[in-house]
């Protein structure tokens, strides 16, 4: 069976660098069975203050977005280059606070394209605003993984990862949280839309994580009921015990 993904989002948290040398300090402690990989998403510039203190440990580190630029003329931005350069693994694509900022399918589809090329996994959101009852929000998914991923080319194992985060769940000011059968229905929907973009088998091995107040409590019913290949975690991953919590829960989630 593949490894859960657990995956912690950490925004824009902490305040200090020191907070999050703590925060790390806390998450490195916590004992990581085989079953499970771990990643942190840190705000990049706390990258190399963090890979510092990852050496020998199960933890891979990853980012929150990367330039749709190799260099250049691109004030305030970061290159899918320099990210991989600093050791980081991953990078989250098309997170909704991101989109939330203007970031079109279009320019999403740059991102996952020159993060591909330089090496780095993509971990790609998607997501709907709005849950509504004739299932309407289902087009808005398929729309983002259509344009999001087009044209990404094929052999994606290990490259590519989907989190399905509806909107409405995500954050504090969260109106619910999904279901797991409700993700299910969801997750179920992406592998079918993913196998008309890069083929059945590979769709078929895609992992698909659910996130948005993914916590200690919910985190059992997403991974077994839910069928979820793991989670991305936003707020809990700040907080190493719960984090450490959803770990060991994933880490003891029975085989089918
Ligand atoms: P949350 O965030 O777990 O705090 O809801 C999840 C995310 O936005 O990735």
């Amino acid at each position: 069976m593949a490894k859960k993904i657990i995956a912690g989002n950490w925004k824009m948290n902490p305040a200090t660098a020191r907070e999050a040398e703590k925060i790390f300090s806390g998450i490195k402690k916590i004992k990581i069975n085989n079953k499970v990989e771990t990643v942190v998403c840190p705000p990049a510039i706390y990258l190399p203050l963090l890979k510092k203190i990852t050496t020998g440990i199960k933890i891979n580190l990853g980012v929150q977005d990367c330039s749709v630029a190799e260099g250049g003329a691109y004030t305030g931005q970061i290159s899918a280059s320099m990210i991989k350069s600093l050791g980081a693994k991953d990078v989250i694509i098309g997170h909704s606070e991101r989109r939330a900022l203007g970031e079109s399918d279009e320019v999403l589809n740059q991102k996952v394209k020159i993060a591909l090329k330089n090496g780095l996994r993509v971990i790609f959101c998607v997501g709907e605003q709005t849950r509504d009852e004739r299932g309407d929000y289902l087009s808005a998914i398929k729309q983002q993984l259509e344009t999001g991923l087009d044209k990404i080319g094929k052999n994606l194992s290990g490259k590519l990862v989907i989190a399905y985060e509806p909107v409405w769940a995500i954050g504090a000011n969260a109106t619910g949280v999904d279901s797991p059968d409700s993700f299910l229905q969801s997750s179920l929907f992406i592998k079918k839309v993913m196998s008309g973009l890069i083929g059945a088998k590979e769709a078929k091995a895609l992992p698909i994580l659910y996130g948005g107040s993914a916590n200690a409590k919910n985190a059992e019913g997403f991974l077994t009921v839910g069928q979820a290949d793991g989670l991305l975690v936003g707020r809990a991953s700040l907080d190493p015990k719960q984090f450490g919590e959803i770990i060991n829960i994933a880490g003891n989630v029975k085989e089918e």
